[in-house]
């Protein structure tokens, strides 16, 4: 029979536990009944905000809301622009103002979850020693929520300041200031924080955590209990923050693109073939001498596009296009005439709406997470895929959400670069000035493709230097 849920229920440490009230989160996870705290630990610019912010996106992606409560920001509330005394541990005031920010963060972190705002928070702080990270786990366990801490441990001077360098004096901390000033007294803040850190250690056996040191060099990990926190873990496992970009292209146009018909397993036209050899520039011009691993899906159309590119290659399944089911094949047009309250249906909810014996941008997602973990470990990558599942990749990098990413515009011919930095994710594209239908469709419309503007403009031109759009 099914145990009613009881608050309690979420403090017992064994794996072996019942779980009541085994739930999916509509995206196809299976995330149970659990609400995480995920608390992060370490002294100030060793990545906690950056972990954090990658964490809420990539939950987000999957549809399992998470949020972020960041301390600093609590603290500017009382001391908008404190010097690094404001962080000595002998400086009361400074403690008094700091440990009623952290209160503050709590309670509206507990607020924020019983009011049903999601499964997962951050409290993004330094938590850095035992004893606070003791009030926290009481206070979320009086809560009934589980407590994942996260520590990134790093001593590595060079990278540390060069981490103050990028990120740290531009907060608002030290706004108007000199950054060389900034820099100095940041490094002050460090040092007050570095007399009383306490990693985490076996006096904390009883927590669940994982430790991250240097990077990722070493992972420990402590009484993992669920799978939504195994999931966590296993992510950031994953990361890593040597510089790299991805690059994305769709496949050349292919001859159900000229038709208007989706779906399918056409070859590419003569122009998308034009795009395939036009390809390997592209890419040098955005890459330079980079040694780049290219993805394609196991459709004809981007195996054919890719095959003029330099580089190791590997067909993904998962990278195969947003299956139309019963529509495949058929023209936008022909959809509405032959399932026309599905036509409308998709529409009214383009990111939910699964075709008849096919898919959902939803299920694309979930089958494309596996992507994203290979990615978030490799660099260098370039993924030839298509549409639909290129609009879900891109989501996952740029954070747009699920009712704009369906319908956002994924030109042919076009070679995408994302950069991932500290404060975001930078974009940069080349056209290759090859024409092209557009196969982007506008809400309600089952208007036939046509050459875009911008490529029937291309087409009477000669196709000389691609432009560069940051
Ligand atoms: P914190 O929140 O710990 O003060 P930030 O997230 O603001 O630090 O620091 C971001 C910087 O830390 C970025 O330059 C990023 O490259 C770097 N970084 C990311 N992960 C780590 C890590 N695990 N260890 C050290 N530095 C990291
Ligand atoms: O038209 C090209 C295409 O890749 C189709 O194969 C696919 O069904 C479609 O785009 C996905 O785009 P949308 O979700 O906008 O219909
Ligand atoms: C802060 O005030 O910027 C901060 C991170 O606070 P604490 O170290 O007290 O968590």
């Amino acid at each position: 029979s099914i145990e009613q849920y009881k608050p309690e229920m979420r403090k017992a440490s064994s794996g072996q536990m019942m779980r009541p009230n085994r739930k999916t989160n509509g995206s196809g996870v299976q995330a149970e009944d659990t609400r995480i705290c995920v608390v992060m630990v370490g002294l100030p610019a060793r990545g906690k905000s950056l972990i954090a912010s990658k964490v809420v996106r990539y939950l987000g992606w999957l549809s399992i809301a998470a949020k972020t409560f960041n301390v600093g920001q609590y603290r500017r509330t009382n001391t908008p622009t404190p010097t690094a005394d404001f962080f000595d541990t002998t400086n009361p005031e400074g403690e008094r103002l700091r440990k009623a920010a952290a209160e503050a963060a709590v309670k509206d972190m507990i607020k924020w979850f019983n009011n049903g705002g999601g499964l997962v928070a951050i409290l993004d702080a330094t938590n850095s020693t035992k004893s606070r990270r003791r009030w926290i786990q009481e206070r979320c366990e009086a809560a009934g929520i589980e407590t994942l801490f996260v520590e990134s441990k790093c001593d590595d001077e060079e990278l540390i300041m060069s981490n103050i360098k990028e990120v740290k004096t531009t907060s608002p901390d030290y706004k108007g200031q000199d950054p060389e000033v900034a820099a100095q007294d940041f490094r002050n803040r460090i040092r007050n924080y570095e007399k009383v850190y306490q990693t985490l250690d076996e006096d904390e056996a009883d927590l669940t955590y994982c430790k991250l040191i240097n990077v990722g060099h070493q992972v420990i990990i402590n009484r993992i209990k669920d799978y939504l926190q195994s999931r966590v873990v296993y992510y950031l496992m994953n990361l890593h923050i040597r510089p790299r970009s991805i690059w994305l292209s769709r496949h050349g146009e292919s001859m159900f693109n000229l038709n208007g018909k989706i779906g399918g397993d056409a070859d590419i036209s003569e122009r998308g073939e034009l795009y395939a050899r036009k390809l390997p520039e592209l890419v040098k011009e955005s890459a330079g001498d980079r040694q780049l691993t290219v993805w394609t899906s196991t459709l004809k159309r981007t195996i054919q596009t890719a095959r003029f590119l330099p580089f190791e290659k590997l067909s993904w399944k998962a990278l195969d296009e947003l299956d139309s089911g019963v529509c495949d094949s058929l023209t936008y047009g022909e959809i509405e005439q032959l399932y026309p309250a599905d036509f409308k249906s998709r529409d009214a909810d383009k990111y939910n709406y699964r075709y008849l014996g096919g898919e959902s941008y939803r299920d694309v997602v979930i089958r494309l997470e596996p992507i994203i973990m290979e990615l978030e470990r490799s660099e260098n990558i370039l993924i030839v895929t298509h549409q639909a599942v290129l609009r879900c990749i891109y989501a996952y990098f740029m954070g747009v959400d699920q009712e704009k990413s369906p319908w956002m515009e994924v030109p042919l011919h076009t070679l995408i670069r994302l950069t991932p930095r500290a404060y975001g994710t930078v974009e940069d594209r080349w056209s290759a000035n090859i024409p092209a239908v557009s196969t982007w469709r506008g809400k309600g419309s089952s208007a036939k493709h046509q050459d875009t503007e911008a490529s029937s403009r291309a087409n009477s031109q000669d196709l000389a230097a691609p432009e560069t759009k940051a």
